[in-house]
């Protein structure tokens, strides 16, 4: 998603809260999240959600707008004088609700889509951004994405921002107002972040607002879906933490395309959709596992693993079944090459680093961003539908959709819940099928597609909203509410 990143600060007096708009108090919606190791189970975390700062109202201290389309160049003229002009104002609990469609309850945080969708980040209650190091590690979420039609994204990923979210003198609001975003588009636009203090200061007085920066950053991306497609997708760059690009530094650091793993992109139609393998009329848990090459935090990122779990059965990813590609069903370096190589991939994955590239930024750490958009009148072919020219050649097709949105329905929304980062193995628990072959992916297996039994089994799913699977647990466990969308028999 291209989009504006600004942030107000003021240079005028090193005053607490200067640069921080007054109209009203930021109110993170709390969230809870876990981590686990495999000897010690899971322990439960507070932390909150942020809005992105580009969402918020930024304004003058008589309250002009600084951006009503753009920057107002009056008031902004360069970002020396926009900082001193300009506030970043906080959202309350009731404005996150009924301003941006944001609410959290326990573990689970919903976004409704409204009149625009909504970006947000998970913050640590230290006031800096939850830094995330999920090498050797896996990372866990439940997901209700029956409300999210074609042509919206879904998306929790992982961008390598700046933790504390570039404060400097020119940004006194940081993570708390959810600013320096940044991801392998280097998105560009009317520009004036945190990380603005960065720059040589050359560029620091010469900061126009003229559409020619951008803010580059490697970025995994877990999950980008909608009901009728899913992607998992590693966009390398070949710099070690967020830069600001300028010009055409901003198409020559970071891999865009990315190296994609679309269940039906890889000739598996039936696998994930409405009733099919994976049902997404109904929440299920997604798994995404980071193995290194000699299975410690400081290896070399060999693979990336998926694995879903849904009404307590362990569901493997579809194996690739296209012609000339290996029948794995991972994410590795030999994938992706082989990926370019046979369908005509952009060769940008290898070109900045490949998969080794992002493990290193993953071992750093990252940023959890989890946002709802569209792509009104274009649509978001590259992620369920037509990409390229052919229909009928291998990998054209990305999902069932056809046709592009042309007005956006305010009351598509999603469920995030029941984070859980730790060791590989340690975040999910379920009855563990054989693999997926590419052979029996076409249609639903029988371990995956079983008849819920009478009664639910130890871990399994007993309850929750749209479950229809057995809620009575087996002896001796009991049914009960981790959140409103999800039960279990412990
Ligand atoms: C509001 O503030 C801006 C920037 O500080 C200034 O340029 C403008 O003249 C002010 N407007 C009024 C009506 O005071
Ligand atoms: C830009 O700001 C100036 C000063 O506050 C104001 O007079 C002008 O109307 C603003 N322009 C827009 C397009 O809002
Ligand atoms: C926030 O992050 C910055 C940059 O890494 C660090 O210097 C600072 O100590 C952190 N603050 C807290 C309260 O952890
Ligand atoms: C694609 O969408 C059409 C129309 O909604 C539906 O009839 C068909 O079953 C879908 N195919 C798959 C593979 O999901
Ligand atoms: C995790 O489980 C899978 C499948 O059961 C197994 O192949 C793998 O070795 C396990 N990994 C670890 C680190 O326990």
């Amino acid at each position: 998603m291209l989009s504006v990143i600004f942030v107000a600060a003021s240079l005028i007096t090193s005053a607490l809260g200067q640069g921080i708009g007054t109209e009203t108090a930021e109110q993170a919606p709390p969230i809870t999240y876990s981590t686990c190791t495999t000897s010690g189970g899971c322990a439960t975390h507070d932390a909150s959600i942020v809005l992105d700062g580009n969402y918020r109202w930024i304004h003058t201290a008589n309250l002009t707008s600084c951006n009503p389309a753009g920057f107002n160049r009056t008031i902004c003229p360069d970002a020396t004088t926009c900082a001193e002009n300009c506030l970043i104002e906080g959202v309350d609990l009731a404005g996150y609700q009924t301003t941006y469609g944001i609410t959290t309850d326990g573990d689970a945080l919903n976004l409704v889509f409204g009149s625009g969708g909504s970006r947000v980040y998970l913050l640590d209650p230290s006031g800096n951004y939850t830094n995330f190091k999920v090498l050797n590690q896996e990372f866990t979420f439940d997901i209700d994405i029956s409300n999210v039609p074609c042509g919206y994204n879904a998306a929790l990923y992982f961008s390598e921002m700046e933790v504390d979210g570039g404060l400097s003198s020119l940004n006194k609001a940081g993570a708390k107002y959810g600013t320096g975003y940044c991801d392998s588009q280097c998105p560009k636009g009317d520009f004036f972040d945190g990380i603005v203090g960065l720059l040589p200061p050359l560029m620091v007085a010469s900061v126009n607002f003229d559409g020619s920066l951008g803010a580059c950053c490697n970025e995994m991306d877990l999950w980008e879906a909608n009901s009728v497609a899913t992607q998992l997708t590693p966009h390398p760059c070949e710099i070690p933490s967020e830069i600001t690009c300028s010009g055409s530094q901003c198409t020559s650091v970071c891999d865009p395309s990315g190296c994609d793993f679309n269940p039906f992109r890889m000739g598996n139609p039936s696998f994930y959709g409405p009733g099919l393998t994976i049902d997404t009329n109904k929440p299920f848990t997604v798994v995404t596992q980071f193995v290194t090459n000699d299975g410690t935090d400081t290896g070399t990122l060999s693979e990336i693993r998926r694995i879903y779990v849904q009404n307590g059965v362990v569901i493997q990813n579809a194996a690739v079944n296209i012609p000339g590609l290996p029948a794995v069903n991972s994410l590795s370096q030999a994938f992706c090459t082989d990926k370019i190589n046979t369908l005509s991939d952009a060769a940008s994955f290898n070109t900045f680093g490949g998969l080794a590239q992002m493990g290193a930024s993953l071992a750093r750490g990252a940023v959890l961003v989890i946002s709802l958009w569209d792509s009104l009148g274009s649509g978001m072919f590259w992620l369920d539908g037509l990409e390229g020219s052919n229909p009928s050649s291998p990998g054209a097709l990305r999902g069932n959709c056809t046709t592009a949105n042309s007005i956006s329905d305010p009351s598509t929304s999603v469920t995030f819940s029941n984070i859980k980062v730790g060791d590989l193995n340690s975040t999910f628990a379920g009855l563990v099928p054989p693999p997926i072959s590419s052979s029996s992916s076409s249609g639903p297996t029988s371990t995956s597609s079983a008849p819920p039994a009478p009664t639910q089994t130890h871990w399994g799913q007993c309850g929750g909203m749209f479950y229809s699977g057995p809620i009575v647990c087996a002896s001796p466990f009991t049914c009960q509410e981790s959140n409103p969308y999800y039960s279990q028999c412990l």
